[in-house]
């Protein structure tokens, strides 16, 4: 399979079998998400896991063809990073997917989950599930022109087409018109109106078993699964039955979860001892990003959550909130929030 990166497992005190031995680029990743997932935070999640892959927020086509933002922009350190698209019309998305290829991404997404209005108006996201003929053509598209995987996140229906069936026909389109063999399911359906995004992700209920059984009846394809995820307790449970988890709000609320992922999913060495030396490791990112114009505060927004549940914690994110947004703040509100934090220990 195309996708699938070997990591060699070293580590025989522990109980590892065989099949974990192999772990698929995707076993663990954190989700798409816009206005979340930008470089910043990128950066920040790739301090705390070497291993999980990072995936971008959603770029529309129309952006990367049309737009006057650098918004392929990422650092070198966020490798393994995938890039997400938005869009629908093959041609299109192939001239981007060669685009995303040269400027080094790992991996192209397609977007097939996103029921947002103005995703439904440019005719992508979530409703797509509704022409799997069109994603085979787009992802064939795209397959034609790069040597990068080209993946599809998708939901487990949309409406009223909520059936088993329909999800697997689905697959089944997209996986024989295409050399698609790696799909990211989340496992609740979309309601393309009446529904906020939020509400969609919140309101349908969750389904694993639905995305278990799509792994058992599709055993050649690398399946991971999205949707509600809180801990890597969770994820590892899921992984005895599918190929990869993706995490969305939990790592982004609580990213702490990412400094255990290394060692708790990969069998790797943690990348960091702890979140405090997290935080220290990013000020050289802090300060670079400053002396190019960088505004602090759209840097610090992504590391609120860090602490969550430790003493400090609350004075961590109030400084950082009341003074990040100060005409010429710097890296020193950082180290006065943090020694907020520190001091309590
Ligand atoms: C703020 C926010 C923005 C999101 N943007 C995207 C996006 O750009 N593309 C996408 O496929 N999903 C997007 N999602 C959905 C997530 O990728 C994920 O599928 C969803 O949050 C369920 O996973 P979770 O329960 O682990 O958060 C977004 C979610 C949130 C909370």
């Amino acid at each position: 399979m195309q996708q699938n990166k070997k990591i060699e497992n070293t580590d025989t005190t522990k109980n590892v079998s065989k099949k974990e031995a192999e772990f698929p680029l995707n076993r663990f990743s954190v989700a798409p998400m816009l206005d979340w997932t930008d470089r910043h935070c990128r950066y920040f999640h790739r301090l705390l896991s070497k291993e999980a892959l990072l995936y971008t927020e959603m770029v529309t086509t129309g952006a990367i063809i049309h737009g006057k933002g650098n918004y392929l922009a990422y650092s070198e350190e966020e490798h393994p990073l995938a890039l997400q698209l938005g869009g629908s019309e093959p041609q299109t998305l192939a001239q981007c997917a060669k685009i995303a290829q040269e400027r080094g991404y790992d991996e192209i997404n397609l977007n097939v989950g996103c029921p947002s209005d103005r995703v439904q108006n440019g005719r992508f996201g979530a409703c797509l599930m509704g022409e799997a003929k069109l994603v085979a053509d787009g992802v064939k598209a795209m397959q034609d022109v790069v040597d990068i995987p080209v993946t599809v996140k998708t939901r487990i229906g949309i409406d009223e087409q909520d059936s088993y069936e329909f999800l697997c026909d689905f697959i089944d389109t997209v996986v024989k018109n295409s050399d698609c063999d790696n799909f990211i399911i989340h496992a609740r359906k979309a309601w393309l109106s009446g529904l906020s995004p939020k509400e969609n992700r919140e309101i349908p209920p969750l389904d694993y078993p639905r995305v278990y059984q799509l792994k058992k009846d599709f055993p050649q394809l690398t399946l991971s699964i999205n949707g509600g995820i809180k801990s890597l307790e969770e994820a590892k449970q899921h992984l005895q039955y599918v190929d990869g988890v993706m995490i969305g709000r939990e790592a982004y609320q609580n990213p702490s979860i990412l400094a255990h992922v290394d060692r708790e999913l990969f069998n790797e060495a943690a990348s960091v001892v702890n979140t405090i030396d997290a935080i220290k490791a990013l000020y050289p990112y802090i300060e670079r990003e400053l002396s190019k114009g960088t505004y602090l505060g759209h840097i610090t927004r992504h590391i609120l959550g860090i602490f969550q549940g430790i003493p400090g914690a609350r004075q961590w994110r109030r400084h950082l909130s009341e003074n990040a947004h100060k005409t010429g703040a710097d890296i020193m509100v950082v180290e006065k929030a943090l020694e907020m934090v520190t001091e309590r220990m």
